[in-house]
Order: structure tokens, then sequence, then C-alpha cells
């Protein structure tokens, strides 16, 4: 028996990087896992290599940022399960990379539309679900940029800010009904975000040595595991809690 046997779990933004581990990792934890993304084949590979371990996990799609969509994504795990234990709001882009000047309008209210209005409808309609069933736990993926400045990024560093405020809100507001909901904030971590980084940027590995006080990039397992305990009885007594899986970053 895994620790999370039979519990429904949500995972958006689950067919890559943090959100694929950790769709991966709850499934063999004994989860019935439901995870999203916008592309169906990415999607429909990771459920046929999951079921090919036994393990059971449905991939819809739907895009975070549409609140028909993620409506119609609650109301289909309600059809099915009739309830949902777990969430973990995962689905984030970084966007252009460029300061305030640079930052096209586009890519400003793109950036914002998913990281910060996509998590507010994911929560809203999930809320609506735990709090039928009195409970659950709601884990969002912010960044070490929801609490911390730096050049080049603007519309990224502003939604995760206002990811890790709307945390701490729900977290507060939906704490007398039994759901805890907390954050993760990652350093960074090797997944395609960073990937194309990695191509962009000369000495990329230099760059994250210096960054890094652990002094190497992060995999996005190690994200997966604080994910995994947070959503955990094992932390129980933590809500409204940004927890950083950054190899020291924030501690700077
Ligand atoms: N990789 C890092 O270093 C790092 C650091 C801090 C925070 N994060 C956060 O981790 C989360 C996952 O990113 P990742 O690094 O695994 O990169 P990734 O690009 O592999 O994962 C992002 C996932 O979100 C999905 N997604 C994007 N827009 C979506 C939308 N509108 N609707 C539904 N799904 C959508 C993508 O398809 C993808 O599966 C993001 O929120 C990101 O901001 C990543």
């Amino acid at each position: 028996m895994g620790r999370f046997q039979d519990k429904i779990v949500l995972v958006t933004g689950g067919t890559t990087g943090i959100g694929r581990a950790a769709v991966m990792m709850f499934a063999r934890e004994g989860a019935r896992v439901v995870f999203t993304g916008r592309r169906r084949e990415p999607g429909e590979k990771l459920a046929e290599e999951l079921s090919n371990e036994n393990l059971e996990a449905e991939f819809i799609i739907s895009d975070v940022s549409c609140p028909d969509e993620v409506s119609s994504l609650t109301k289909s795990i309600e059809k099915k399960y009739r309830t949902l234990h777990i969430a973990f709001n995962n689905a984030g882009i970084d966007g252009e990379p460029g300061r305030i000047l640079e930052c096209s309008l586009e890519n400003w209210n793109r950036v914002l539309d998913i990281n910060l209005s996509g998590l507010f409808y994911s929560m809203k309609y999930e809320l609506a679900l735990m709090t039928k069933n009195k409970g659950g736990c709601i884990i969002n993926n912010i960044s070490v940029s929801g609490h911390r400045g730096y050049p080049g990024a603007p519309a990224y560093i502003a939604s995760k800010h206002g990811a890790a405020g709307l945390t701490k809100a729900a977290a507060m507001e939906y704490a007398h009904a039994g759901i805890r909901i907390n954050g993760v904030s990652p350093g960074l971590i090797r997944t395609p975000m960073t990937d194309k980084d990695r191509e962009r940027k000369e000495d990329y590995d230099d760059w994250v040595s210096k960054v890094e006080p652990l002094g190497r990039i992060g995999e996005a397992e190690e994200v997966a595991e604080a994910v995994l305990w947070l959503a955990s009885d094992a932390s129980s007594y933590i809500t409204g809690h940004l927890l950083a899986v950054d190899g020291g970053i924030l501690a700077k």
C-alpha cells in the first residue's frame, strides 16, 4: 500500500518536467491520478507508460487559462470519481526573456493568464469540489521568482509573486474547511523550461554553479518529493507555507 492508496489526485501541466515527475510518483504510491496538458500526444504517451506499469492515470486535455475548460475538467472528475482529494497546480510558462521595455503586452498577458489567472481558475473549481467533500489538499508550484526580483523576467516574477499571495490567501480562507493549501518554490530545476536556457546561455553549467549554493541544478523528482510530502499526512499541521526546494537560493 502506498501513501496515497486510492486518493484522487489532479496534476495540471502533468506531461513534462516537474508535473510529470509528480504524476509518476503519486501513481506509484497508489493514487488514481488525473493529469492535464494542452497537447494530446505527450499526455497519451505518459498515460500509456503508466498503464503498462498497471498504474492508474488518466490524461485530459485542459488549458488552465480557459475557465470553461478548468470547470469542465473538475466536473468530469466529480462525475467519474465523485471527489478530489489532492491537487497539484503545476502548469506554468516562463514567457519570453527581456526587461520591461522589451516585454510585449502579448507576453505579459499570456504569462499572467496562465501562471496567475490559471491558478485562480484551478483553485476556484478544485475548492468547489473539495468543500463539498469537506477536506482536501492543494499544492501550488510557485518558484523562487515568487519571492525575489532579478532582471529579465518581469511577467514571470510578477505572476509568481501573485501566485504566492493567492496561495496564502486561499490557505487562510479554507483552513476552517479542513483544506490545507501550500506551495513549493523550486530553484533551478532540469526540465524542458530550463533546457531552453541551457541552449540560449553560454557556460550555462558555470552560471548554475554560481547561482545555486548547492552548486548544481535540481531534478524534477526532488521537487516532486516535496510535493508528495506536502500532500501527505506527514505535513498535517502545515498550511499557507511556501516550501523552497531551491538548493539554497532563498537563503542567500
Ligand atoms: N524548471 C524550473 O527551474 C522551475 C523553477 C521554478 C518554478 N518552476 C515552475 O514549475 C512548473 C512546471 O514547470 P517545469 O519546469 O516542469 O517546465 P515544463 O515546461 O516541463 O512544464 C510546464 C507544464 O505546464 C504545461 N502548461 C503550460 N501552459 C499550460 C496551460 N495553459 N494549460 C495547461 N498546461 C499548461 C506544459 O504543457 C508543461 O507540461 C511551472 O509552474 C514553473 O513556473 C519551474
